[in-house]
Formats: structure tokens, sequence, C-alpha cells
């Protein structure tokens, strides 16, 4: 595999998501960009510096951006560019005050891969994650295949995660899925997800099953109040990584992302995560899985929230 793909922001789900690129030898470049002065930089080296260690040979470029858009021409030819820059979710910090700091943020940088990368795959990993890719998407002007949202493959590692744990199992023998906001309107999805091939309400009683579900759903939060300062990054970074080496790959991989539909599950003009096919081009398709009466019912109104909430905001 070939190619490059951009971080923008350095932070600590940026400069991770860098690094797990990089490490996996699949890219020519990855870039990393941040406005703090040198942190891009600094960062790049350090990551750069373990491929004699771990053995790898990819090109790491940092970049320091103005708040002018400065230094974005590092973009340039990019395949994919990750969008991580904006503020992390602390405790006791409202949804509003998130969304109005990071849409900023988003907007200025989105106009800048508009401008240097035109052609790329665009993944949104700031939050609140399906408010900031309807965001990026208008002010990209990207076709919507072209702009997703790494939501839904996190989520479903937190759910794999916990059953697993729950039942004493190895996670790869647990399957899962969940579908919605990647937040307070998220579904998760039991009739879809299994252990050992066998349903989850067969392994799991129904207590326990709704408890898995509520950890799954505030699953960030449940990391925001025991860090403190900062939030998820790991995990975070695990999936965006998945996200793009699925694109550069042109693999047709089948992952849960915050992508726009047009009738799928009877739902249209809004981003909300489901199951996409994704290739060179971004989602290929949206996959259809089978869902059981209230699963829908509870997606059709994951759907509604998430419309009103990307509507708002222009
Ligand atoms: N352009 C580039 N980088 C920026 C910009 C900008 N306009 N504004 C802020 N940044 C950088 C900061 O300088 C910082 O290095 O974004 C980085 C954010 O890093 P952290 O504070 O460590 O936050 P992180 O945990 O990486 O989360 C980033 O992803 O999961 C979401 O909720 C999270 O929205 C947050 C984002």
């Amino acid at each position: 595999m070939a190619g490059k793909v951009s971080v923008i922001g350095a932070g600590a789900y940026g400069a991770m998501t860098a690094h797990r690129l990089a490490e996996c030898d699949a890219f020519d470049t990855v870039v990393l960009t941040d406005v703090v002065e040198g942190r891009a930089e600094g960062l790049a080296l350090d990551i750069g510096q373990c491929r004699p260690i771990v053995g790898f040979e990819t090109h790491v470029v940092g970049r320091t951006t103005g708040r002018d858009g400065d230094g974005y021409d590092v973009l340039a030819g990019s395949d994919v560019v990750v969008l991580a820059a904006g503020v992390p979710r602390t405790p006791g910090m409202g949804r509003q005050e998130l969304l109005e700091t990071n849409a900023g943020v988003v907007r200025a940088a989105a106009a800048q891969i508009a401008r240097y990368a035109a052609d790329a795959v665009l993944i949104v990993v700031t939050n609140p994650l399906d408010e900031m890719t309807a965001l990026a998407q208008r002010v990209t002007g990207f076709p919507h295949a072209r702009v997703i949202g790494q939501g839904g493959v996190l989520d479903s590692a937190r759910f794999t995660t916990f059953v697993a744990d729950e039942l004493g199992v190895p996670v790869s023998s647990v399957r899962t899925l969940t579908l919605g906001s990647h937040g307070d309107a998220m579904v998760p999805v039991p009739s879809r997800s299994t252990v050992d091939g066998r349903p989850l309400a067969e392994v799991l009683d129904p207590d326990a099953l709704d408890a898995v579900a509520e950890r799954t759903r505030t699953g960030g939060g449940e990391i925001v109040a025991l860090l403190k300062t900062g939030s998820a990054s790991h995990a975070p970074s695990a999936a965006a990584a998945a996200m793009a080496r699925a694109i550069v790959g042109d693999t047709g991989t089948v992952l849960p992302v915050c992508a726009w539909l047009t009738g799928e599950y009877g739902i249209s003009d809004v981003y909300l995560g489901v199951p996409a096919e994704l290739g060179a081009g971004g989602v290929r398709r949206i996959v259809t899985a089978p869902l059981t009466e209230s699963e829908l019912a509870a997606l059709t109104e994951a759907a509604d929230t998430v419309r009103a909430r990307q509507e708002n905001l222009r």
C-alpha cells in the first residue's frame, strides 16, 4: 500500500493516530500538523525516530499551521485527511461550549483542506462528532461519500470489550454493532451482536445486557471522568487508523462509521452512524443490517435528534 495521510491536530488523538499510521508501514508519508508552534514538528521527529527500533520506513512530516492558513500546503496530494483538531471534553464541560469551540476549529481547518487537499477523503474525529462531520462536509463542499466521521468503530469496540469482560471470553469471540449517534443518541444493536455465533440475548440476561449497552453509550464520559484532563485517545486512534487503511488500501472493509444517509433504513439527509463499505472514494455503499422493530425505532429517533442538531449548525 502506498499513499499519503495527513492528520490535523497533534494532540493526544491526532499524534497517536499519526503514530499508528506510520508504524503500520502502509503509507509513503504521514503528515502531522498543529497550530502550536513546533509541536507537530517535534512529534514527527519523535515518531520518525521509532523507525529503526520498530522497523518501518514511513516518512513522517510535521508542520505548524497558522490561523490564517499558513503551512496547510503540506496537505497537497493527501489521499486521506484525519481532522483531529479541537478541544477534548473535560468533566463538567457543557455540550454547547464544546460545540461552539470546536465548530470554529473545524470551519477553519475544513476550508484549508478544501483548498489544498481537494481530492482527499476526510475522516472527522473532532467532537461532537455527528455535528462536526456534517459541518466539515458543508464547509469543504466535498461529496458526502468523501466526508465521514469516526464513531462507530470505537463504540462497537467498547461494546465488544464490555461484553467480553462481562463473560470472561476473548474479544475475538464477540461481534457487536452500534448505530446512530456517537454520543447520547447511540443505538447499541444486540440483535446483530453475537458471542461465538450465539445471539447476545442468549448469553447475557436482560439486566446485564442493558448495563453493558448503557456503559457503551457513556464509555467516552467514563474515561473523561477518570482522566480529569483530556479524553480517550488509544482506542479512538486505532479506530481512525483502521478507517484510513481501508480507504487508502481500497479494501471494501465494512466498518460502522458516521455517514450520510439517502434513504437507507428509511432515513435521509443526516450524518448518522451506520455500517459502510469503505474504499478509495470513501463510502462505497451503506450496508443495511436487518434490525428488530424496536432497534429501527430507536435509530429513527436518533436520526431525528441528530438531524436537528446538524441543521442548526452553519
Ligand atoms: N488547527 C490545528 N490544530 C489545532 C487547532 C487548529 N485550528 N485548534 C486546536 N488544535 C490542536 C491543539 O493545539 C491540540 O494540539 O488540537 C490539539 C487537540 O489536542 P488535545 O487537546 O490533546 O485533544 P485530543 O484528545 O487530541 O482530542 C481532539 O478529538 O476525540 C476528539 O473530543 C476530542 O474534539 C476533540 C478532538
